[in-house]
């Protein structure tokens, strides 16, 4: 048995700050419920004080999901906390997760507080919150400040009573070998007298760096990680849940560590929150686009269909797909169009089979894609053709 890697789910309040998304209350109370499915450790359900409809969801999720911790986020402030707190009040397992930034940026321009307020602040509201439940402290834009201040904050929220320490690159600036640096001294320099701290990676994706940070931080001993569901977000979004959950599993062997993730939910989950939040998976996303399981070239359909591990690296099934898809288009070769044919129950020899074959790919090369619709198109063309030929032929006989 490995040592467990926690799976921190945000999607419903970090995904849901992507612009444009607006969940109600019933939408992400189904959305918690795939999420409990799936298999995730905590549900970030949302930002209780941020509006009412926020409050109710996260209410609802608390008291209708169970299996999951049901996180709620929370300024470094004593409204906020006591929201978050109604809101989490009826789940059998919860999280009170306070942000307050540490870089001199944000402290200056945007708190207008001295690094001294924002030591106090975090005490004072971590200890709040932990009177009530357990707590994680998320030191915001970590990755832009003074490393020795991030610790100082953090082992300060520690011994306030905070059990999880998110190092947040919240900007998404980093770049895999600082992060894992930054987390490898939270992890040595903050230590709890009581319970062992869990640190954990928090990463944007700026710089398309947000999967390659977190696991680099869980390299650096990070034992949570934090994403959401088709890596949606803030500006580029956060780390990709299934990205990050299907490299830790995939590459168990240079990893070395369980996930406690029933990655046969993915596909559904995925399509559940592209449906609810109007944000389209990309084509060619990892794991979950349409084409992450679809071969087109000749020589790739070739191997694939002799044996499928020649060019993948997970089985489609362990994503909750029922197959890959072999796409036929100008790169296609015999082999994937014979397959194709026999799919549709169609056999075609000799001259009928060139003859298809060529039209095949004169409608590819205008179109791209030939579908099944006009692969069905084209075998009734060259049918109807061969059965013209012989109706002349029988005719001279
Ligand atoms: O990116 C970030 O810093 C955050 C915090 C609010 C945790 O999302
Ligand atoms: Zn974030």
């Amino acid at each position: 048995m490995n040592e467990r890697v926690t799976i921190f789910d945000t999607t419903l309040r970090d995904g849901e700050q992507a612009p444009g998304i607006a969940l109600d209350p019933d939408q992400k109370v189904a959305i918690a419920r795939q999420l409990a499915k799936l298999g995730v450790d905590v549900v970030e359900a949302g930002f209780p004080v941020s509006s009412p409809g926020d409050f109710e969801a996260v209410t609802r999720i608390a008291r209708e999901v169970q299996g999951p911790t049901i996180a709620a986020m929370a300024r470094a402030d004593s409204a906020d906390i006591e929201a978050a707190w109604r809101a989490l009040r009826p789940a059998e397992s919860s999280r009170i997760h306070i942000v307050l930034a540490t870089s001199r940026l944000h402290m200056e321009h945007k708190l207008r507080l001295s690094p001294e307020d924002v030591m106090a602040a975090v005490k004072r509201s971590v200890g709040h919150a932990a009177e009530y439940t357990e707590v994680e402290y998320s030191p915001e834009d970590a990755t832009r400040a003074d490393p020795d201040f991030v610790v100082a904050v953090c082992q300060a929220a520690v011994e306030a009573g905070a059990r999880v320490i998110n190092v947040t690159d919240t900007v998404g600036y980093s770049v895999p070998a600082d992060y894992a640096d930054l987390v490898g001294r939270v992890v040595r320099e903050v230590k709890g007298d009581r319970e062992e701290v869990v640190v954990s990676a928090h990463c944007h994706n700026d710089l398309g760096l947000a999967v390659a940070n977190s696991l680099a931080g869980v390299e650096a001993g990070a034992r949570q990680v934090e994403g959401a569901i088709n890596g949606i977000g803030e500006r580029a979004g956060n780390a990709s849940l299934e990205e990050v959950v299907m490299a830790l599993t995939v590459r168990r062997d240079s990893f070395g560590f369980d996930v406690g993730v029933n990655t046969e939910e993915f596909a559904k989950t995925s399509r559940m929150v592209a449906e609810m939040t109007g944000y389209p998976v990309q084509y060619n996303k990892a794991v979950v686009g349409r084409n992450a399981f679809a071969h087109e070239s000749g020589i790739h359909q070739h191997g694939v269909l002799r044996e499928r591990s020649t060019y993948e690296i997970m089985d489609p099934t362990s994503v909750g797909l029922r197959s890959n898809t072999l796409v036929l288009g100008k790169h296609s070769g015999r082999a994937a169009f014979k397959h194709a044919l026999a799919e549709m129950e169609v056999s075609l020899n000799g001259p009928s089979f060139e003859t298809a074959f060529a039209k095949m790919k004169e409608v590819a090369d205008q179109t791209g894609e030939v579908t099944r619709e006009r692969l069905q198109a084209i075998v009734d063309e060259v049918v109807s053709g061969d059965e013209m030929i012989r109706d002349v032929v029988d005719s001279f006989l």
